[in-house]
This record gives C-alpha cells, sequence and structure tokens, in this order.
C-alpha cells in the first residue's frame, strides 16, 4: 500500500495521514506481510544513532499515525510535546537518572545487575516527545466503571501506533517510564489534571535488537504466547494448569 504525500496534505501540520481512501482497501497478502513484519520488527530502542535527524515530514506521519488511535469514546486524551530545547532535555535526562538509581534500590539484590542495563536514550535521540493524558474531559461512554484506566489504555494505543509506525519509517523508539510524573508535570508546564505517561525517545539507529533487549541482556525471557491464552477458566492452557512463575 502507498502513501502519496502531495503538498496540500503537508501544508497543515501534522495533517499528512494515510489518504481517507485507504480505508476502503482490500489489503494484499503483501500488506499483510509488511504489518506482521513491521510488529515483529519493533523493538523498544536505547541506543540510537549519534547526530541523526528525523525530518519533519516523517515526525508528522507518525504523529498522525499516533493520532489515528482508537480511544474511548473518541476522547482523544492523548497530548504529545516535543522536548526542542536542550536545557529541558537535560532536565529530564535527570528526572529519569534519579528514578533509574531509586528502582535500583527498590530492586534490592538485582539492583546492581540493573544498573549495568541501558534503560533511556535521552541524550542521544534525534526526537524526545513526552506523551502525556490531558485533564478530564468528563467523558462517560466506555468510562463509567474504569474512568481513568480507560483514558490511559486510549493514550497507550496512542503510543503503540506511533512504536509501530515509526518502525515503519526505520527509526527506533523506546518507552521510558521511570520518572516522577509530578515533576515532569511540573516541569513542562502541565495543567492540572493532566499526567505525563510516556517519555519518547526516537530516531534514526545503527541497528534494532533482533530480540527484546532485557532478552539480550538474561534480564527476564519472554512468555510464550499459548501460556497466556486460556480456554474457559484462568490459568487453563492447552498444557495445563499454568503458574503465574517467571521463566
Ligand atoms: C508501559 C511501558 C513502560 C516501559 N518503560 C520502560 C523504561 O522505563 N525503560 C526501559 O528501558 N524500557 C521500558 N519499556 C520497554 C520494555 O522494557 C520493553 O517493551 C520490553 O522489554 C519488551 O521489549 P520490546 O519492546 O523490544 O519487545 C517500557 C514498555 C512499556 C510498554
Amino acid at each position: 500500500m502507498s502513501m502519496t504525500l502531495t503538498p496540500a496534505t503537508l501544508a497543515e501540520p501534522f495533517a499528512c495521514a494515510l489518504p481517507r481512501a485507504s480505508v476502503s482497501v482490500h489489503f494484499s497478502e503483501q500488506d499483510r506481510h509488511s504489518l506482521y513484519s513491521i510488529i515483529d520488527a519493533r523493538r523498544d530502542m536505547r541506543h540510537f544513532a549519534a547526530g541523526a535527524q528525523v525530518d519533519e515530514e516523517t515526525l508528522a506521519r507518525v504523529l498522525q499515525a499516533a493520532h489515528q488511535a482508537p480511544s474511548v469514546g473518541l476522547m482523544q486524551p492523548w497530548r504529545f510535546i516535543r522536548i526542542r530545547d536542550e536545557n529541558l532535555r537535560a532536565c529530564v535526562a535527570e528526572l529519569v537518572s534519579s528514578e533509574r538509581d531509586a528502582t535500583a534500590d527498590a530492586l534490592g539484590e538485582r539492583g546492581s545487575e540493573f544498573l549495568r542495563l541501558k534503560v533511556e536514550g535521552i541524550r542521544e535521540c534525534a526526537e524526545l516527545l513526552v506523551a502525556a493524558l490531558a485533564p478530564d474531559d468528563g467523558t462517560v461512554f466506555g468510562r463509567r466503571t474504569m474512568p481513568e484506566e480507560m483514558a490511559l489504555c486510549s493514550v497507550a494505543c496512542a503510543i503503540q501506533n506511533l512504536w509501530l509506525a515509526a518502525r515503519a519509517e526505520n527509526l527506533g523508539l523506546g518507552w521510558i517510564s521511570m520518572f516522577n510524573p509530578a515533576a515532569l508535570a511540573q516541569l513542562l508546564k502541565m495543567p492540572p489534571g493532566s499526567k505525563p505517561v510516556a517519555i519518547l525517545c526516537m530516531g534514526p539507529v545503527d541497528t534494532f535488537y533482533s530480540a527484546p533487549m532485557l532478552e539480550q541482556e538474561g534480564w527476564r525471557q519472554g512468555w510464550p504466547l499459548h501460556e497466556l491464552v486460556f480456554h474457559d477458566n484462568w490459568g487453563n492452557t492447552l498444557t495445563g494448569q499454568r503458574s503465574e512463575e517467571q521463566p
């Protein structure tokens, strides 16, 4: 499936989406293959190519992909803050660094092993974004029983769209959740009721990890899917009763 960018679609900032006509496209085997390949090749990246940049048109496309995410009651509670000021970037890095230390303390005996892992690429990445939850607009549709969770899930859907679009553009993206949300909100002058959800490092990389970096570094192994699909009752896999212990 090809995407046509014309001067008209680019004129309006961040308006260059897939043309709406693509909605009725019947996707081919090749299209499906491409989508699954992108999903398979997406990685959480913490290493970025030095001195690289993301051009504005590409940034616009991936943000538009994020903005096309589903959201509860069409609430669209996502906001993206693009950090352009280098001093601000340094302050964000500091916030993450102190939370990284606190995480190491909280991990106890695995703390020093944790500190050997690279958990962010804030200083090196070409683009630094903060994905945030907007103040609650009172949407009730779909949110009566779990209002904050459903708004947060909607923001996460947008981030995942962004992540996959970035990978399709051959850009790495890393999600950082190690920060004090109140401190980051204050730093970015966010309004009461809003919440930073993710710090996103995005940019060209030299190579993509071939597997989750936490697996490559021996921190943790992911579960195979068949262990996480249950039949009728919790824990009932085709191979027996599953315990929740880490492999
Ligand atoms: C909600 C969320 C928060 C995360 N926070 C961090 C983080 O603070 N630092 C980090 O290095 N990775 C973070 N990650 C990335 C995960 O470690 C990563 O997705 C996981 O190890 C699987 O690797 P993969 O994304 O390459 O498949 C986060 C991912 C998610 C979805």
